[in-house]
This record gives C-alpha cells, structure tokens and sequence, in this order.
C-alpha cells in the first residue's frame, strides 16, 4: 500500500464517524483532501451535512466538489473536525502547520465538540519533534519574534534553526496574511512547557503545537486503519 492508499484508508474510516445532519470542520493537506472527496461522494447521495473549511485550498476543494460550506461566524459550534497532521504521540499531541493552515485550524478544532485526526503510521512518532514545528507570526518585527521565539527556546534547552518558509523566489504569506518560521528545534520533551513560552510572545500568532485537542487518531497502515484514543 502506498502512502496515498493509507491516506485514503485512515479518511475512509473517519467517514463513520460523520453522521447526518452534522456541522464539520474540514482540515488541510492530502490526507485531510481525501477526506473531502469521500465526504462528497456521500453529499452526493444524500447525506446532509455542512462544513467550516480550514483553509481557502479546503475551500477551494469543497466547492469544486459539492460539499456545502458555511463560514465559522455562521457555524460558531461544530460536532466534529476531522483533520491530518504531521506528527502524532501516543498522548495525540500533534504537530501540525506543515500545509500553512494551522491559525485557522486550530480555531477550527477549537469551536468543535471533537477532533479526529487522520493520518498514515509514518506520522506516528515516539516524541515529536523530527517534524520541523511551524509557528505562525506577525510579519511586524519578524527578527525580534525570531530572537523572543530563540530565546524562549532555549530557556527549555531547546535549539535549532528557524526558516523563515519561502514559496517559490516569495515569503509564504498564511491565509490570515502571516509569516511562518519553521522550528528544527529537534526532539520536544515538553509540549506543554514550549507551547505556554511560545503563546507569550507578542508576535507570535499561534504555533503548530496541538496539545489536548485531538480525542481520537485514525491511524493507517499495511494492516489496515486503527485508532488510537486521547
Ligand atoms: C496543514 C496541516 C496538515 O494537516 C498537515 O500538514 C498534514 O498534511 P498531509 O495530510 O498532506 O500530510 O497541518 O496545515
């Protein structure tokens, strides 16, 4: 099986988690876009439901396919966000950002009752950190937040190179109209420590740290989809 197929496996059984009727928060990335086009095959067929897309990219999918959307201001409450990421622990803290959309994502996942997260088993990881942590900043004063953000870091006896992340020749700029640095800061004992220092720099806008959000992780494999719970 590829790592495609497991995507499409881990989104498959996230479908039975979607009932009729719900309002939904669609995630970002390609695990998160299978999902969406399994969810359209069923809106197709009839089942009922709306969704508060993650990103103008999940937007743009949900609209080409038919998934109906609303805004968050229109759907303030959701049952359920199903989303990826790009690290998960056994605790289901997560490291997610790595496709841009981790501010909305998590207010996303945040206005939910419950967060699935979906994913194949090469995300499944001891203790995270080999996945470069994405923080989300204000481009105002971006080298005094890298210098706060280095500083922060190694208060916790963290280190490592923050890259400013690029598309193409230009600066990515978020949805929201942000920069993002990209942590190597290596191995993360403490998620909880990191993420409380990184939430009290000003410039910081929200880091990719998802620290008791996720109840539930749908994790493929070769064998087959299994989950693992908060
Ligand atoms: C986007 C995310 C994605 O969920 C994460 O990057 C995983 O993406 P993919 O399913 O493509 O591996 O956090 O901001």
């Amino acid at each position: 099986m590829d790592a495609r197929e497991m995507k499409v496996k881990a989104a498959q059984a996230a479908l039975a988690y979607v009932e009729d009727g719900m309002r939904l928060g669609i995630g970002t990335g390609s695990t998160a876009d299978e999902f969406v086009r399994l969810l359209a095959e069923k809106v197709h067929e009839g089942f009922k439901v709306e969704g508060v897309p993650t990103s103008e990219r999940t937007a743009r999918l949900c609209v080409e396919l038919g998934v109906p959307l609303r805004s968050l201001d229109e759907l303030p409450e959701l049952d359920l966000t199903i989303d990826g990421a790009d690290e998960v622990d056994a605790n289901l803290t997560l490291i997610k950002g790595g496709g841009g959309a981790l501010l909305r994502e998590k207010i996303v996942a945040a206005a939910s009752s419950r967060m699935i997260v979906i994913a194949d088993e090469s995300k499944l990881v001891g203790m995270l950190g080999a996945y470069p942590l994405p923080i989300e900043i204000n481009p105002f004063g971006q080298t005094a937040t890298q210098i706060a953000i280095e500083k922060a870091a190694s208060r916790l006896g963290l280190s490592g190179e923050l890259k400013l992340r690029k598309s193409g020749a230009d600066v990515f700029t978020t949805d929201g109209g942000h920069y993002i640095f990209d942590a190597s800061f290596g191995r993360i004992p403490d998620a909880d420590a990191l993420s409380a220092e990184l939430n009290f720099i000003p410039g910081v806008v929200e880091h990719g740290l998802f620290i008791h959000m996720a109840s539930l992780a749908i994790i493929a494999g070769e064998a087959g989809a299994r989950t693992l719970e908060a």
